[in-house]
């Protein structure tokens, strides 16, 4: 996006309404040549729509849509150049492994030779070489999602359209996919666009992540820019772990109160006294038992109501001060636990660090 090549693809201004309901909100974004991108937002938010107008699948009120520089607004699916994977396999049920792969180049008629060259390096690609003429009712759920995979980019499309592929697979085999997904669009170099309703999943697989909600593109960013610095409350919220507080701007400028306590929040724009504001800090920011000698804002006294063990960590709930004070999920990695002393009904000096403290303008 750089260079001055075209976008592999381009939105520009895409709206979408179904009778009353109103899918997309003029969509505006680029992914660049090569670019691993995923859709990420809740259910209904209108990745699917914007991931099938792209595909031509469906049609959108306003706005175009542009594959390296092409204007295919209007142009069918089959003139598009992508390959698409669903939730659903969606294999051949009557065709093997082997002629499911190559069916997009059946009927490009393309010479029986080099089509079963193309599936043999795509099946060895996949790790399926050995299962090349079984039927799909003989693979497992991820075996299928392989070929699936291994069928949409036999004819070596522009563009990959994937619509949440792991949807539907075991927690096991959805964290192994998701390592072999992206090494082989990397292989391939392969401009990809990947929906996604599960945050980690997109932070793990993406280069960039489009937050959406409601129709609207609520951030464009890397995955570290979205979990470091969401540009909104809903993106703190949905990408990671958040604890996020109700807090009302101090007369102190960069300063707001929750309930008795008076916190130090991040520089931003200044909010006059009274503006209802959310204070934002993720569960590893917070920090237990800063030395007392240490001159630091944020000080907090906190009560541990819950451990739980976590294997690499473990995720407590405090209570701050306050009768019915908001609680904090905090999280400490196992030596710091046992020095911090936190055991259920314990006592822990915390310090909300100012520059974790993320502030927003909406109330909770
Ligand atoms: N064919 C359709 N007819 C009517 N409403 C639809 C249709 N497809 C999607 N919608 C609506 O558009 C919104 C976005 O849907 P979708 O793009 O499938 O969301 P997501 O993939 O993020 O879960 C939802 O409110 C959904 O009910
Ligand atoms: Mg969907």
């Amino acid at each position: 996006m750089t260079s001055g090549r075209p976008a592999a693809v381009a939105l520009d201004g895409i709206a979408k309404r179904f009778g009353a309901v109103v899918a997309l909100e003029r969509v505006t974004l680029e992914v660049g040549d090569g670019e691993f991108v995923c859709f990420l937002g809740p259910s209904g938010c209108g990745k699917t729509t914007l991931l099938r107008i792209i595909a031509g699948l469906e049609r959108q009120n306003l706005g175009t849509v542009r594959m390296a520089g092409r204007d295919v607004s209007g142009l069918p699916p089959r003139e598009r150049n992508y390959g698409i994977v669903f939730q659903s396999y969606a294999l051949f049920p009557n065709l093997t492994v082997a002629r499911n792969v190559g069916y997009g180049l059946a009927t490009r008629r393309v010479p029986r030779e080099r089509i079963a060259a193309r599936v043999d390096e795509l099946l060895a690609l996949v790790g399926l070489a050995r299962h090349r003429d079984r039927y799909p009712a003989q693979l497992s759920g991820g075996e299928q999602q392989r070929v699936a995979l291994a069928r949409a980019v036999a004819p070596s499309p522009a563009l990959l359209l994937l619509d949440e592929p792991l949807s539907a697979l075991d927690a096991r085999v959805r964290v192994a996919l998701r390592a072999e997904i992206k090494a082989l669009q990397r292989r391939l170099g392969i401009t990809t666009i990947m929906v996604t309703h599960d945050q980690e999943e997109a932070l793990t697989m993406a280069d960039r992540i489009v937050v959406m909600n409601h129709g609207v593109v609520e951030q464009i960013g890397t995955p570290f820019q979205t979990y470091t610095e969401p540009a909104s409350l809903f993106v703190a919220r949905f990408v990671g772990r958040m604890n996020v507080l109700a807090a009302v701007a101090s007369e102190r400028p960069g300063w707001a109160r929750v309930g008795r306590l008076e916190l130090r929040h991040r520089a931003g724009a200044a909010r006059p006294a009274g503006t209802r504001l959310a204070l934002a800090i993720r569960p590893e920011e917070i920090r237990v038992g800063a030395p007392t000698h240490e001159a630091v804002d944020n000080r907090v006294a906190a009560r541990v109501v819950t451990v739980q063990f976590l294997g690499a960590f473990a995720r407590l709930s405090l209570a701050l001060p306050g009768d019915g004070g908001p609680e904090l999920e905090c999280d400490l990695a196992g030596d710091a636990l046992a020095d911090a002393g936190a055991k259920e009904g314990a006592e822990l000096a915390l310090v909300l660090t100012p520059e974790a403290l993320r502030v927003f303008p909406e109330p909770t």
